[in-house]
């Protein structure tokens, strides 16, 4: 595998993406589809994925995403992406959505994600990513939190043991009897 190693921090993969909701983004309610919004998220956390690893990426997987509050026909759609921490050839990548109703000054937070991304090469097999050195706070509880979401991840996705899973079974072994 080609050595891709230089480190980088979360802030030199920040994406900021804007879209405005437009009468053919929306539904019958003149709300935004869900199905457009995720079309966004996954351009934007692309872009940010690529960013850190200067290569093209596709995507591996979306984790849970829901539509807890409706987004409204002329509202600003505002997506904000960074990478969270870096596997070997994988990418966790952290998604914010804000809506915003400018004329009444109203602004929301309306979903968050997390989406993976695998770097390739010109064949389209997978290749090594730069390590990603977390810098903020926050950095740090992404950075954290990140081993344990990509195997929840890998089991539900059947492409790892249960068993091997031991950042899930500490969880587990740490809370015994909590839900
Ligand atoms: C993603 C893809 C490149 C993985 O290829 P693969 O041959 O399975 O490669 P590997 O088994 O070596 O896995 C490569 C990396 O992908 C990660 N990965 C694979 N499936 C994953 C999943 N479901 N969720 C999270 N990560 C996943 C692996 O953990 C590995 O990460 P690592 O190198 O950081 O440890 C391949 O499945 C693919 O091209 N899928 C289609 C991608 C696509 O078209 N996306 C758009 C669809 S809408």
């Amino acid at each position: 595998m080609p050595s891709n190693t230089n480190s980088k921090n979360p802030s030199q993969s920040l994406t900021v993406m804007n879209e405005l909701v437009l009468p053919n983004d929306t539904n019958t309610l003149n709300n935004l589809m869900g199905g457009r919004l995720l079309h966004w998220m996954d351009i934007c956390a692309a872009i940010a994925a690529q960013k850190h690893a200067n290569r093209i990426v596709v995507t591996a997987s979306v984790d849970n995403v829901s539509f807890s509050r409706a987004i409204r026909l002329g509202n600003l759609v505002s997506l904000t992406a960074r990478v969270t921490r870096a596997f070997q050839t994988s990418m966790e990548v952290h998604l914010e959505v804000w809506c915003e109703n400018i004329p009444q000054g109203i602004r929301h937070l309306c979903n968050k994600a997390y989406f993976t991304f695998v770097a390739v090469d010109d064949a389209g097999m997978p290749t090594q990513v730069p390590e990603l050195v977390p810098e903020t706070e926050e950095d740090q509880i992404h950075f954290a939190g990140a081993l344990r979401r990509r195997q929840l991840r890998l089991v539900l996705g059947g492409r790892m043991k249960p068993s091997e899973a031991n950042e899930l079974r500490s969880i587990f072994e740490s809370n015994p009897g909590k839900p």
